[in-house]
């Protein structure tokens, strides 16, 4: 089983022609309403992968989770185990997504920062699982409490360092794939002023991974993916698509990563397939309603060949 333990929010998103400036109204926005918070977004891509998945997070008892309970209930596959904690808020996102497809996210965290512990490690006891899939949305000590109880029961531990936390660099040593967008790569790099290329960032990949000797995975979202490790050091092309949303699709991207690694363990197999996956979530409005299943992105894979 892939394990996820991360936020859940409630994201109200609004498409627009174009971001406003500082101080000015845009108005005539589309609104659109949809479940995401970069842990459930990634245990339902891992679930749409077609591997077993539990998601483990919190909410509060409102009407924001009220609109999300339904989600949940029709991710049919997916177990999961949601703390409602009657003093909080559930976690919620506003989003603005530009004609292009580009976002801008502010997030209020609610429940998503009071997870409790001590039934947070209860349930980790209770449920078998052999990797996990972790990111920065909920406190650090919960990422921590997660990584000793994982690194004790000999689990895979995949970090995605999205959003970036200072916190982060006293955790990545425990994990085995670290996988991170360019501005996360670039505040982890230590090397001088980098530029954010495809060059420049093989570069960084390289670093990372030289100094932590784990596998650093940059999504790239029209640039690609590169991955360096110890036995690979690659850049992946993306797939082209029309942009709609690129909202979810670095939490498709690493939830169909870590499920493809738990399914086969082909690293490059794995990024290709992940690699479509988040290209067909941009196609789509919205974070867990735009996230592909399996057999929508295989016939993907099938009309390329077929166009080859
Ligand atoms: O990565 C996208 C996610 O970031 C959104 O679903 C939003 O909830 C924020 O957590």
């Amino acid at each position: 089983m892939n394990l996820v333990v991360g936020s859940i929010n409630l994201d109200f998103t609004i498409y627009v022609p174009r971001f406003p400036e500082v101080g000015e109204t845009v108005t005539d926005g589309d609104l659109f309403i949809s479940p995401g918070g970069k842990g459930f977004n990634q245990a339902v891509a891992s679930s749409r992968a077609g591997v077993k998945t539990k998601f483990v997070g919190a909410v509060g008892d409102d009407i924001m989770w009220e609109v999300i309970k339904k989600f949940v209930s029709d991710e049919k596959m997916l177990e999961t185990e949601i703390f409602i904690l009657g003093e909080e808020q559930t976690g919620s996102a506003f989003i603005v997504v530009d004609r292009l497809g580009n976002n801008r996210i502010v997030v209020s965290p609610g429940a998503n920062k009071k997870i409790p512990i001590d039934d947070l490690m209860l349930t980790l006891e209770m449920t078998k699982f052999s990797q996990i899939l972790l990111q920065c949305e909920v406190d650090y000590e919960v990422i921590s409490r997660v990584i000793d109880f994982a690194k004790k029961r000999g689990c895979k531990i995949f970090l995605n360092t999205a959003p970036f936390k200072s916190w982060v660099e006293d955790v990545y040593m425990s994990a085995d794939f670290l996988i991170m967008n360019e501005i996360e790569a670039k505040l982890l790099c230590k090397s001088s002023e980098p530029s954010a290329d495809s060059e420049e960032m093989i570069l960084i990949a390289r670093e990372i991974q030289g100094r932590t000797g784990k596998y650093v995975i940059i999504t790239m979202g029209e640039n690609g993916v590169v991955v360096k490790g110890p036995d690979i050091d690659s850049h992946f092309p993306a797939f082209e698509v029309t942009p709609v949303d690129t909202t979810g699709a670095g939490d498709t991207f690493c939830g169909y990563f870590s499920a493809e690694m738990l399914a086969r363990g082909d690293i490059v197999e794995a990024i290709r397939i992940s690699s479509v996956a988040a290209a067909l979530c941009v196609t789509k409005k919205g974070a867990v309603s735009s996230i592909p299943t399996k057999t929508e992105v295989e016939k993907f894979l099938f009309s390329l060949s077929r166009s080859d």
